[in-house]
């Protein structure tokens, strides 16, 4: 295997210097900036050489190999997400790109921007990175980019990736049916819905994968995640003031039931993204209870929730979803 080299060639440079890079970012005819990898037997094998075009027979070669991922290497983490960015911006950008192509770039580039943004809160690089994700997701939903598409691909499986992917998307859409139309007006919401749960960065891992219910302890734990949200953002310069609330209030409810604080006015911003999350959670597969198919999900919300969240808002969010 390998661009027309007999001989594979293996990578010899060490691995955190590899880095994931999406299939779908390459776009037929394009000539690669870089070497391209796949990983096999635990070796970086060369794939593609810098200067060689993208071509469909490539796409071929892959999928007959069962090859998933690929790689490319960067001096840094905050180089290889500026390539994920450039590539990113110009696919979703672009008009002659097909919607739902769109969607599986996004889709896909999730996963390496928002697990490296989880997994390293409190780097102000990665967290730059991830408003610009919010304005590539921004774009993806102002140029038709529909939320099915999105929903469609990451099926009900619940990780941090997928879910921060939804509730941000979710949320933007809902601002938007909303009537929110300034741009950064729908940063401040989209980045502080895909941020909202990085509190739990700092929780626990078997508290929050533990498969029964939580005990009263662990529970006091888990609801402190909005508060250590907050915290981890404070001194952020780049991210908003009202994207930090939204991180802190996006488990409160309007009925004063909520955590931490159980207060009952909330900012319209924190009720949009507690909508989404609800709505994400209920639809995800989690260690603990089964997804529930949307349409169950909407009326359990109605039935069972509807003194939690803004009745207009939940309307509005039933409206989007049936449209
Ligand atoms: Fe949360
Ligand atoms: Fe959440």
């Amino acid at each position: 295997m390998g661009g027309g080299s007999p001989e594979p060639v293996v990578s010899r440079i060490s691995e955190e210097d590899h880095y994931k890079v999406p299939i779908e970012m390459f776009q037929l005819g394009e000539k690669l900036e870089a070497d391209v990898f796949f990983y096999h037997q635990r070796q970086y094998v060369i794939f593609k050489s810098r200067g060689q075009s993208w071509a469909s027979e490539d796409l071929k070669k892959l999928s007959d190999s069962n090859i998933e991922s690929l790689f490319i290497r960067f001096k840094s983490k905050k180089d290889h997400h500026e390539f994920l960015h450039r590539k990113l911006r110009f696919i979703i950008s672009n008009p002659s790109v097909p919607t739902e192509k769109k969607a599986r770039v996004l889709f896909e580039t999730s996963e390496p921007i928002l697990t490296t943004v989880y997994s390293s809160p409190n780097s102000s690089e990665l967290i730059a990175s991830a408003g610009n994700f919010v304005k590539a997701c921004i774009q993806y939903l102002g140029d038709r980019g529909s939320l099915p598409e999105l929903f469609q691909l990451s099926g009900e499986s619940l990780t941090e990736h997928t879910h921060a992917l939804h509730v941000s998307t979710y949320s933007v859409a809902l601002g938007k049916k909303a009537g929110i139309r300034d741009q950064q007006q729908l940063y401040t919401l989209g980045l502080g819905a895909l941020l909202h749960d990085i509190g739990k960065s700092k929780i626990d891992p078997t508290i929050l994968n533990k498969a029964g219910e939580l005990n009263d302890e662990e529970w006091l734990l888990m609801r402190q995640h909005p508060e250590i949200g907050e915290q981890i953002l404070f001194h952020r310069d780049i991210v908003p003031v009202l994207s930090r609330k939204i991180v802190l209030e996006h488990h409160e409810r309007v009925n004063g039931k909520g955590y931490p604080k159980g207060i009952k006015s909330i900012h319209q911003f924190s009720k949009i993204v507690g909508i989404a999350d609800c709505f994400n959670s209920l639809t995800s597969q989690k260690p603990y209870a089964k997804a529930m198919p949307p349409y169950e999900a909407l009326k359990y919300m109605i039935q069972f929730m509807k003194y939690e969240f803004d009745s207009k808002l939940l309307n509005m969010f039933i409206d989007m979803l049936s449209e």
